[in-house]
């Protein structure tokens, strides 16, 4: 992704992780039996072996890859002390853009995993000839591998999140030489460890180092739980000196957990005035042009200093603070400087410390570690077609390189495949061609998964046995291609009916056994001339009544439908072929607005209303695809529902009017007999009830400037139906179970079922009948006298904006229930708002933006209605709140920038040691010792 020149607005800050306390929670002993250890190219009847040092186990790559080639590193490598799972490894060769994965399934879904792919060229094929191929982690590219030395033991490191419980680790062959693979580990993480890593982001390891240790000793298992490697840096020079000690070093902060072992050692600058730290370059690929580093820098006093003596320093990275006023390290417990998003700069990073004027002795640096960012948000093809489509390779041994995603990325899609692909969600494949592919055995079920399938060509194998029924669940088949098998049976009914259609062409041509004909089960005749001799009178009696059938049933269905079919004979069988070849992709393009759809269209739009993502009054909602692949909600009103026809119609008509970007909009409808159904544009992460109730997003807070943008964009929607419209609506029931949010977590209005347009006239109310609504958000006035005005909206919206700040519900269980309007009220009446914001926000707030959410919402939710303010005034307010909020971040850049980088980067640089190569471990054919 090519970057300009980096933001300074959404400059990264610097962190730092003080102790909390005691350890909020206890860890269950992390068990190395959940690590996956592959030590790739053993031989297949290999049982694996348990690694000397660790201690670990690894088993051989059988299984978890089934292509490829074992070998050994050539003899003159295999040292005393190289490790067993570097003695072999498992080579890829074919073409360029050739994919090659390994498939780890059973992890933990959406759990953080460190996977680490090693590799040492050991020069296994005596050819003498380092490759550079590319490694990815599922779709998205992780890092490109750069053998640079025949013994070179090399460590590739990204931490990620898996999402589906299974993992591909791909190696692309990118013209440079033939990809290759010694070992690949997994480990599992804790989702609160590198914060930095999330659903959309992975760490690709750039350097870990232990500073101070000795030279041979490499820290992991089981010192490390989480199996990270330390390597020593450099330990002792003119300019650093080592301290250590022999006392547990304690982390109590739960993001990083640096291990004692790691802490127990660190270096400091031999002149005590002078400042320290260290360098990197930013190592950019033709596929991340610009990564951004990320950095944690670990530190714990190690010496008990007495009294009168000081340790304090200040920390910046490429010249900017880490940590004002001067940071003293604290005596055997860790503490981690970090920046939480990645810093983008192009020339060398460099880390820098110097002591502070109070100080008495030089800053102290124990371990730090660097990561590049990497984006993760390339999507994997949909999940049901990637098992559909897998179990159709492993049913049939298909002979292609097929592995990874069969559709992303699209360059490596694979061979023999039509994939569409959307902007937001995952590709879907389209066509299916398998001819000559030497595919025998029946006609798999799973053909019937590949949802999005117009076209599949089986022709040219030896398939036996019937045409399954339940291909025509394939709703968007154009056309099916049999020629040339041994099939049997004959044609489903459902199929044929779809070919009378026009919607379908099936070619079964070449097929000795198969019946065309269901009245008169007679095999399919041959090609051969004297087969047509022998059965010439059977032949002509069967044409006969397959011509007169079908003349029949075009008579039929001309009188019925008033259209027209060509009847093409070939050879010696009917195909029946659309006589108008693009009639059917009208239906294709379901995008049309506010478009009509049937009861069985919602079926198949909601694959027989599997999945309800949400229920109702009015019944539940459905999640679904349309043909294009766009997902949608689909929400059915059930027959015992509250919610009335005419509020349901009601919904549909004004929906189909109004569109905002911040109001829900509607695709379409459906009304058939007693199926009533709205399909709406579908709000992936779900309702801001949800979040601030912690149930999304593993349990994610938003933070503060994610909720103001909500609250302004909700309010901007509100705004939009109170003064945008004409006559102005009134939603009357807003809460946070409706506000949706999108995958960017833009908020939108949803539900407008008991929307209420004003009398026209000059009436600044309207009566209802009955109070609708949802209690607790509902105006004391509506309450009391069914009057209804837009300020109704504003009091609920009020509400809305209490549970945004203090993340609690609008009801407060406790002894007895209390509204959360009276809650703030108690509170805030003492001038604490402390005590009223959400803690979760971990006090990463403006506080005077907080303050005047809470006001404004107060005031929103005061007795009498003329004393609330307007729509259009809280979105002119929200939108100064947000100001507020987002000029923070700007000030904190603008502060650090301040401060005079150039000096101090020729100052720092006598002192500083580069960190030569990323993610290598150096040569270590002399011996190194594992701790
Ligand atoms: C690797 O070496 C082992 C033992 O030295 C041998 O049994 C095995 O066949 C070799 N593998 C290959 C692929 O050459
Ligand atoms: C590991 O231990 C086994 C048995 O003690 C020994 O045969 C082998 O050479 C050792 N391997 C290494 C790499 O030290
Ligand atoms: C691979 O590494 C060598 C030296 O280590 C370097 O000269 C070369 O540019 C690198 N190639 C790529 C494609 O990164
Ligand atoms: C960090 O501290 C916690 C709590 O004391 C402990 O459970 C965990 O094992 C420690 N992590 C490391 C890497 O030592
Ligand atoms: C079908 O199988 C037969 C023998 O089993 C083989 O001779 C023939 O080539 C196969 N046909 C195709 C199209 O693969
Ligand atoms: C530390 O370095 C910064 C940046 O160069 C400089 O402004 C500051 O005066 C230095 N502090 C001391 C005590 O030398």
């Amino acid at each position: 992704m090519e970057r300009g020149p980096w933001p300074r607005a959404m400059a990264a800050r610097w962190l730092l992780l003080l102790l909390l306390g005691p350890a909020l929670q206890v860890h269950a002993q992390l068990d190395s039996s959940d690590f996956i250890s592959i030590d790739c190219g053993l031989p297949e009847t290999s049982t694996g072996f348990t690694d000397n040092v660790t201690k670990l186990s690894y088993v051989p790559d059988t299984g978890f890859t089934d292509a490829g080639t074992n070998h050994n590193i050539s003899a003159e490598y295999v040292t005393a002390s190289l490790p067993m799972n570097w003695h072999t490894l498992r080579s890829f060769s074919g073409d360029r853009d050739a994919r090659s994965c390994y498939t780890v399934g059973d992890l933990v879904s959406d759990l953080k995993y460190l996977i680490r792919a090693m590799f040492m060229y050991g020069n296994y094929d005596n050819l003498n000839r380092l490759p550079i191929f590319d490694l990815y982690l599922g779709v998205n590219y992780w890092q490109t591998v750069n053998i640079s030395a025949t013994d070179e033991m090399m460590i590739y490191e990204i931490i990620s999140i898996i999402s589906d419980g299974h993992v591909q680790v791909c190696l692309v062959d990118t013209g440079s030489g033939t990809p290759f693979i010694s070992s690949l580990d997994l480990r599992p993480l804790k989702n609160n460890l590198y914060p930095q890593s999330d659903e959309s982001q992975g760490l690709v390891l750039s350097d870990r180092r232990n500073f101070g240790a000795s030279d041979s000793v490499i820290v992991r298992y089981p010192d490390d739980p989480y199996d990270r490697i330390w390597m020593p840096l450099l330990s002792k020079t003119a300019e650093w000196s080592v301290i250590s000690t022999d006392n547990i070093v304690e982390n109590r902060s739960n993001s990083f957990e640096a291990p004692s072992a790691v802490m127990q050692t660190a270096v400091m600058p031999t002149d005590p005035s002078s400042a320290f730290g260290f360098i990197w370059n930013a190592q950019p690929s033709a596929k991340n042009h610009m990564p951004g580093y990320v950095c944690m820098v670990y530190l714990a006093e190690l010496q008990h200093l007495p009294r009168n003596t000081v340790r304090q320093f200040n920390i910046y990275l490429n010249g900017e603070l880490g940590y004002s006023g001067g940071y003293t390290p604290s005596y055997l417990f860790t503490d981690v400087i970090y920046s939480d998003k990645p810093f983008y700069s192009s020339h060398p990073y460099n880390i820098s410390m110097n002591a502070t004027k109070t100080s008495t002795l030089p800053p102290i640096m124990n371990a730090a570690e660097i990561f590049s960012v990497v984006s993760t948000t390339g999507t994997a093809t949909i999940a049901q077609e990637v098992a559909a489509i897998t179990a159709v390779r492993d049913t049939y041994k298909v002979k292609k390189n097929w592995m990874g995603d069969p559709c992303a990325p699209k360059k490596y899609a694979w061979d023999g495949l039509r994939c569409k692909y959307f902007e937001s969600s995952p590709p879907s494949v389209t066509g299916l061609n398998l001819s000559s592919s030497g595919l025998s055995g029946n006609v798999s079920f799973s053909f019937a998964n590949l949802k999005g399938l117009q076209y599949l060509d089986l022709s040219s194998n030896n398939l036996t046995g019937s045409i399954p029924e339940i291909l025509s669940q394939l709703s968007l088949l154009t056309l099916l291609d049999f020629t040339g098998n041994q099939l049997s049976g004959s044609i489903p009914s459902e199929l044929l009916k779809r070919t009378r259609d026009d919607s379908l062409i099936i070619k079964y041509d070449n097929n000795p056994n198969l019946c065309t004909n269901r009245d008169s089960c007679q095999p399919a005749q041959k090609n051969s001339r004297s087969m047509v001799a022998v059965y010439v009178v059977g032949t002509v009696v069967a044409v006969l009544l397959i011509v007169l059938l079908l003349v029949l049933l075009l008579f039929l269905r001309r009188r019925m439908h008033g259209t027209t079919s060509n009847i093409i004979t070939m050879g010696n069988k009917a195909i029946i072929a659309p006589s108008h070849a693009q009639s059917s992709s009208g239906h294709s393009s379901l995008r049309l607005d506010n478009r009509r759809f049937t009861y069985n269209e919602l079926e198949t739009i909601t694959n027989s209303f599997q999945r309800v993502i949400g229920r109702g009054g009015f019944g539940k909602v459905y999640h679904g695809f349309l043909q294009d692949g766009t997902q949608v909600a689909v929400k059915l009103r059930s027959e015992s529902s509250d919610q009335g026809v005419q509020e349901f119609l009601a919904e549909a008509q004004t929906l189909a009017k109004i569109h905002h970007k911040n109001l829900v909009s509607l695709i379409g409808y459906c009304k058939e007999r007693e199926y009533m159904a709205l399909v709406y544009e579908y709000m992936p992460e779900g309702a801001l009830h949800q979040h601030l109730g912690g149930s999304t997003n593993n349990g994610k807070t938003l933070t503060w400037r994610q909720r103001l943008r909500i609250a302004l964009e909700s309010a901007q929607g509100l705004e939009y139906l109170h003064k945008g419209c004409n006559p102005p609506l009134i939603h009357r029931d807003v809460k946070t179970s409706n506000i949706l949010l999108n995958a960017n977590l833009e908020a939108k209005i949803a539900d407008f079922g008991l929307l209420k347009a004003f009398n026209r006239g000059n009436d600044t109310h309207v009566s209802t009948a009955r109070v609708v609504g949802t209690y607790g958000y509902l105006a004391p006035e509506y309450l009391a006298t069914f009057q209804l005005t837009n300020k109704s909206d504003v009091f609920s919206f009020g509400v809305v904006l209490l549970e945004i700040v203090t993340g609690q519900p609008h009801i407060l269980n406790g002894p007895e229930p209390t509204s959360i309007v009276q809650w703030v009220r108690q509170r805030l009446a003492h001038g604490n708002i402390e005590a009223v914001v959400d803690s979760r926000m971990r006090g990463d707030h403006d506080i005077n933006s907080v303050w005047k959410v809470a006001d404004t919402a107060l005031k929103c939710t005061t007795q009498a209605p003329e004393q609330r303010p307007t729509m259009t005034d809280l979105v002119a307010q929200l939108q100064e709140c947000l100001e507020l909020e987002v000029a923070r971040g700007y000030t904190n850049a603008g502060f650090y920038t301040t401060r005079n980088g150039d000096d101090m980067s020729t100052n720092v640089s006598q002192r500083t040691f580069e960190i030569d190569h990323l993610g290598r471990v150096p040569t270590m054919s002399t011996g190194p010792a594992l701790r």
